[in-house]
């Protein structure tokens, strides 16, 4: 049965990427990522245990009440697929007055980003160690962000795995629902082939209108991370878009 936080299109748009009739279910989803094998470390483990209750939210497929999550009423980002934390740390520092909604699914990279609040004592920040694609389906209503962060999402290079991509439009449409009027959608990536699909797809969502022509300039909130900084080194080039949630 669908969510109530799913709309109607989600439904069709889901069931038609996988071949499914409309209104049928479909059986298994392909998946964004992989669950890597990684050690989480002492002082993540550590992490785990003294931050987590604070800032781990569970997920439950009911539509958040971001205010009571957070304690506060403030602008809602979503970010899916934060790594090791390291830019998502940064941006909630230097944009206390926003509150960050974080999904990763890698453990290791959960522990990492909880150590580094311990760290830097910020509190704006919750995490869902959750696909994210489920936390749009089950918790997010219509209109709840103000933002949504997608940086560096895994290429999936080799073409049979291009599917796997997130960045494709029975998503994009997801997350342009979700957006506010005036919101928005901020990728990032390394890969150009990538770069070109997001592109594509983020100028055929309807809801969503390009901030700049084409690519955008880098937004100054967005770190130069050590991973970026050495592909820089190596000649590589790196791609923003920011795309507006139309009114
Ligand atoms: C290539 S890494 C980039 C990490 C980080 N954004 C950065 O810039 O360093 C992509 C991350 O997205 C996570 N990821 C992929 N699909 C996801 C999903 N559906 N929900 C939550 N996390 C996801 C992976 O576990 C991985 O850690």
């Amino acid at each position: 049965m669908p969510h109530p936080a799913a709309t109607a299109t989600d439904t069709a748009a889901a069931a038609a990427q996988h071949g499914a009739p409309a209104g049928v279910a479909y059986p298994k989803t392909i998946k964004s990522f992989v669950r890597r094998a990684g050690r989480t470390t002492t002082g993540q483990a550590k992490a785990f245990e003294d931050l987590g209750p604070r800032f781990i939210l569970p997920y439950s497929p009911q539509p958040l009440d971001a205010n009571a999550a957070f304690g506060r009423s403030a602008p809602l980002i979503l970010e899916i697929g934060f790594g090791m934390g390291e830019a998502t740390a940064h941006i909630a520092r230097v944009r206390p007055d926003d509150n960050f909604l974080c999904c990763e699914v890698h453990e290791p990279g959960v522990g990492a980003l909880l150590k580094r609040l311990g760290e830097q004592g910020q509190t704006n920040i919750r995490i869902l160690q959750h696909d994210a694609v489920e936390v749009i389906d089950h918790m997010l209503a219509p209109g709840s962000l103000d933002g949504v962060h997608i940086f560096f999402p895994d290429p999936w290079h080799k073409k049979k795995h291009n599917k796997r991509r997130l960045i494709q439009p029975p998503l994009v449409a997801k997350l342009a629902a979700r957006l506010k009027p005036g919101g928005y959608l901020h990728c990032a990536t390394d890969w150009q082939p990538y770069a070109e699909q997001m592109l594509e797809v983020l100028s055929a969502e309807p809801l969503l209108a390009n901030s700049a022509s084409g690519y955008a300039p880098q937004p100054d909130y967005r770190p130069l991370t050590k991973f970026e900084n050495r592909g820089l080194r190596l000649g590589h080039g790196v791609w923003d878009l920011v795309f507006l949630r139309r009114a």
